[in-house]
């Protein structure tokens, strides 16, 4: 993109502590029982293009209904919290960030922090070229991980949209949440995009699209794998699936072998062995209720100060603040 002096692109993980980063977690996830590997390394930039034409599919609800309820709430959100920064965690394209930033009329600074640097600039491209004025501070960095947030005027308002935090397993979540509360100053807010518990043919398809598009970007991680750590994972020899556990109501996404199997991985020195029929674990993208969501948030120490549902009550946003009383333990 052009350079522009409202842009700021700051990378907080170095390049080679990135790649650490993912030996470790390939290493961990391959060699663990079951097979695992954590969902951020899904967005390269292929990952990142292939969840933007995920939002658009017919099946996949969460995008929509977020985005109903941010075009009928944002106004609220706004004057509720007078942020003049906007923090947003894991921001993607950023597309459904255009309804806070038009409604917040004291809006100064935009600051989005996702893993991807190729959406980070594409969101950066198309904001600037409708908002010359919006002070953009983006962010290559990773949301679980403490961040250094650039100084900038509060109060702000921290969204993290999308359903993301579904994507967490409940322990990771319980720390991702104390460290939200621990970025809050008085006065600043919380908002968080989660997605409801609902029957399991609508959320199976979510994850399990008729055009093979969430199929695509499930083995996009396998893609990654290959091209940054030198492995020699055949694609096709593995099977997308879209499982909802209705104990845990999470959907796992898994990719299951075809075939029986080695997979070599040069840069670890490492052959992982799979069974015909044996899953790796991409991805967990939990489901909530509102009493979760409020037990959660309080077990961190925020309070619930609204909650919004679309009209099919599909997916909920909520604002929270930083609790009066300490947090529970
Ligand atoms: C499910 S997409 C949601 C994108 C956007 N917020 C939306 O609502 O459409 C998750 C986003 O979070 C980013 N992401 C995933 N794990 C991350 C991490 N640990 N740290 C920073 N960004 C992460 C991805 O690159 C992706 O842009």
């Amino acid at each position: 993109m052009s350079p522009s002096p409202a842009f700021q692109l700051t990378r907080t993980l170095a390049e080679d502590v990135t790649g650490a980063a993912l030996r470790s977690d390939v290493l961990r996830g391959l060699t663990g029982t079951p097979k695992s590997l954590p969902p951020k390394w899904f967005y390269d930039a292929r990952g990142s293009e292939l969840f933007d034409e995920i939002t658009t599919l017919p099946e996949y609800y969460p995008t929509r209904a977020e985005r109903e309820i941010l075009v009928a709430r944002a106004a609220e959100i706004a004057a509720a919290t007078g942020a003049r920064t906007l923090v947003e965690l894991g921001s993607g394209s950023s597309d459904k960030t255009r309804h806070l930033l038009d409604a917040f009329p004291r809006l100064m600074a935009y600051v989005p922090v996702d893993v991807s640097e190729s959406a980070l600039r594409g969101a950066a491209t198309s904001l600037l070229a409708e908002r010359p004025s919006l002070g953009i501070h983006a962010l290559i960095a990773d949301f679980t991980r403490p961040l250094a947030l650039p100084a900038t005027p509060g109060p702000r308002l921290v969204a993290f949209l999308g359903g993301t935090i579904g994507n967490l397993l409940p322990a990771e979540r319980a720390e991702f949440l104390a460290a939200v509360r621990g970025m809050l100053s008085p006065g600043d807010f919380f908002l968080l995009g989660t997605d409801l518990v609902k029957d399991e043919a609508t959320l199976v398809a979510a994850y399990d699209d008729a055009a093979g598009v969430t199929a695509a970007f499930d083995k996009n991680v396998l893609a990654v794998v290959n091209r940054e750590l030198g492995a020699d994972f055949d694609l096709g020899a593995f099977d997308h699936v879209a499982l909802w556990d209705a104990e845990r109501e999470w959907i796992e996404m898994r990719l299951r072998a075809a075939s029986a199997q080695t997979v070599k991985i040069r840069a670890l020195d490492l052959a992982v062995d799979f069974a015909a029929g044996e899953e790796l674990r991409t991805e967990v993208s939990a489901k909530f209720r509102k009493e979760g969501v409020r037990d959660e948030l309080g077990s961190a120490g925020l309070e619930l100060t609204g909650w919004w549902t679309d009209q099919a009550g599909r997916f909920a946003l909520s604002l929270s603040t930083a609790a009066q009383r300490p947090a529970r333990t």
